[in-house]
């Protein structure tokens, strides 16, 4: 998610701190902000909307002094971005300075315990609790920032990495963290902070990586300390550097795309964050339960996407159906837009967008609101337009996606979907027990069937050098695998430029396969469910006219096996929960041919990561 960078030492801090934000502007970009400690011990915060560049131009006329600061560029998970919502943050008295990436899922309870205990709150973020809640620590037990940070910390439920400063206090910065990444830097009498390598290894190769939950004191002039929340010494292995810059900023990936395909794991597991409860084996969405009476009422569901997004949208048509009984309506929003639908006030319209900033996305949101129909977005940038336009939503908080071919942007927005099928479901008593159970346990483990998956990637690249030479791939899948055969189509196209075509599997003999000979690659997603000897039928149509064919199929698949050219294999799930699965090694696919092909997987031609024009 965010970045964030500190220092401590002998140099002037400003410019170390903002070489270090722009470094780790891939990781978000939506605000921006520094807190520095002048010679005097005072503590200054200069924050701002937008990207580095814009704080660096805010605080030109500003006392920027000092050798110790904390800096950050943040991808609003809490609170729109906005000046009061950028990190850092002050504690309620201003001697306290805090950054933060990750999520305090407890922040409610928190903060409603602040508020009684006389603090009061300035911006809408989860962060803000944490750095008043380490001011009532200082206070509680008379203690040094160093133990009120652990006190405070050990009431903590989420994921965090922190920078803390003081004011009056320019000897000591602190940092911490949990299930986000820190490191820090270790140079000759100085130390630097960042949520990965790239701002420190201009300075120093030497490096200790920050494990979760221990808490670090930076002292000027002294040793670096670790200790755990209970206060117990670790003890902490300097490494050495050797990574070039870039590589870094991708992880260690070569491109970003294959990054954001590897951390869907991680991504699905944010996602649920807070919404799927593996002890109450619950699944909740505030934005259904607060609005449930829509829903309840809604004779009807459009949705309306663009791309990817849309793929998507066209999976939840499934799921609302199966789930919910509710009729759904899926229509790519350009289309929408012109064709004068009848909306009625009792629809619902639920618009989904990675970037939120989609022109057609936000035009159907207009055109259902002004029919009085109710809207509801599922976005990934928070604060981004469509989230503020529509009635209510839910996050997907998948992180930044920066590669424009979308990857983890939709498998986390499916999972909205179905944990939204499961909500809606439960409360009109449309889902049963024993289904409601398999989608919790369902989604409990899909981060680990995702691994398994992609730990077949040097094969699948395998798989992708023998088809380098094709002009035309078809992609078929049937049911809830029929949108995700558009959408392995589409990532084919979009980065290798090579022509593809995605179909309902049984709509083949309705013309396509007049396409088929013996060059022809196709793709055939037949996981092993109620229609999976419909699918082998096709399969076996292809083959008897020589198609080579590549199958993503269940784990201990024979018939499919026999038939096929080449097997990828995928973990059992249900039916409804195999999308998240099937979708995966075609990205790898693409991935891997595009890079053979040597295109730019980042930034392909022709195309843009948010389409803001008709
Ligand atoms: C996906 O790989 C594409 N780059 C594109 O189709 C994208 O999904 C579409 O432009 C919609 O974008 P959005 O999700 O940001 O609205
Ligand atoms: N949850 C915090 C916020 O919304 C931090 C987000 C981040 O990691 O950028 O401000």
């Amino acid at each position: 998610m965010c970045g964030i960078v500190g220092y401590i030492g002998s140099q002037e801090a400003f410019p170390i701190l903002i070489k270090g934000l722009h470094r780790l502007e891939y990781r978000g970009y939506d605000s921006a902000g520094v807190a520095l400690l002048n010679d005097k011990g005072e503590l200054n915060v200069f924050k701002t909307k937008g990207k580095v560049a814009n704080l660096e131009k805010f605080c030109e006329s500003k006392d920027i002094s000092g050798t110790i600061g904390i800096a950050h560029t943040r991808w609003a998970t809490h609170g729109e971005p906005s000046d009061v919502n950028a990190h850092p943050h002050y504690s309620q008295s201003k001697n306290i300075a805090l950054i933060h990436n990750g999520i305090i899922e407890n922040y409610l309870t928190l903060k409603e315990f602040l508020k009684n205990e006389g603090f009061s709150f300035k911006t809408e973020t989860d962060t803000e609790v944490l750095v008043q809640l380490i001011e009532y620590m200082k206070g509680k037990y008379s203690c040094e920032l160093y133990d009120a940070v652990q006190h405070a910390l050990s009431q903590v439920e989420g994921a965090y990495a922190i920078g803390v400063i003081e004011r009056g206090r320019p000897d000591v910065l602190i940092a911490a963290r949990k299930g986000s990444p820190l490191v820090i830097g270790i140079g000759e009498n100085e130390f630097f902070l960042g949520s990965d390598a790239s701002p420190i290894i201009e300075y120093t190769k030497k490096v200790v990586y920050v494990e979760d939950e221990e808490v670090a004191k930076l002292t000027r002039d002294k040793d670096l300390e670790i200790r755990n929340l209970s206060d117990v010494v670790v003890k902490h292995d300097v490494q050495e550097l050797k990574f070039s810059l870039s590589e870094i900023e991708k992880g260690g990936y070569p491109h970003f795309m294959l990054k954001e395909i590897f951390e869907q794991p991680k991504a699905l597991k944010m996602c649920m964050n807070g919404r799927v409860n593996e002890q109450l084996k619950e699944i909740k969405l505030s934005g259904i339960i607060d609005n449930m009476e829509r829903f309840r009422s809604a004779k009807r569901i459009l949705i309306s996407a663009c791309g990817t997004s849309w793929h998507a949208g066209l999976i939840g048509k499934y799921l609302f159906e199966y789930y919910c009984k509710i009729p759904v309506e899926i229509e790519v929003a350009s289309e929408f837009r012109y064709r004068n639908p009848v909306i009625f006030s009792d629809d619902i319209l639920i618009a989904i967008s990675q970037s939120g900033e989609t022109a057609d996305t936000l035009a159907a949101i207009e055109l259902a609101k002004a029919s009085g129909a109710f809207t509801y977005g599922i976005c990934n940038v928070v604060g981004s337009s469509i989230a503020r336009a529509t009635h209510s939503g839910t996050y997907t908080h998948a992180g930044p996606e920066i590669g424009v071919a979308s990857t983890k942007a939709f498998t986390t927005q499916v999972a909205v979907l179905i944990m939204m099928s499961a909500t809606i479901g439960r409360q009109l008593g449309t889902v049963d027990n024993q289904q409601y159970l398999q989608l919790v346990e369902g989604l409990e483990t899909i981060d680990e069937k995702i691994e398994e998956i992609l730990q077949q990637a040097s094969k699948i690249e395998g798989i992708s050098k023998i088809f380098t030479y094709a002009r035309n791939f078809i992609y078929l899948g049937r049911g809830y695998n029929y949108p995700v055969a558009l959408e392995g189509a589409l990532k084919l196209k979009e980065i290798s430029y090579i022509h593809a075509e995605g179909y309902p599997a049984a709509e083949m003999k309705h013309g396509p396969i007049a396409l088929i000979d013996e060059e022809m690659p196709i793709v055939v997603i037949a996981p092993k469910f109620g229609i999976y000897d419909k699918i082998l039928s096709n399969v076996q149509e292809v083959k008897s006219r020589k198609g080579r064919i590549i199958a993503i199929v269940t784990k201990g698949d024979t018939q499919i096996k026999e038939l096929a050219d080449y097997v990828i294999e995928i973990p059992e799930s249900i039916d409804s929960l195999s999308p998240l699965l099937t979708v995966v090694p075609l990205q790898l696919l693409s991935y891997y041919v595009a890079i053979a092909k040597g295109r730019d997987v980042d930034q392909p031609r022709n195309l843009a990561k948010s389409v803001t024009v008709e």
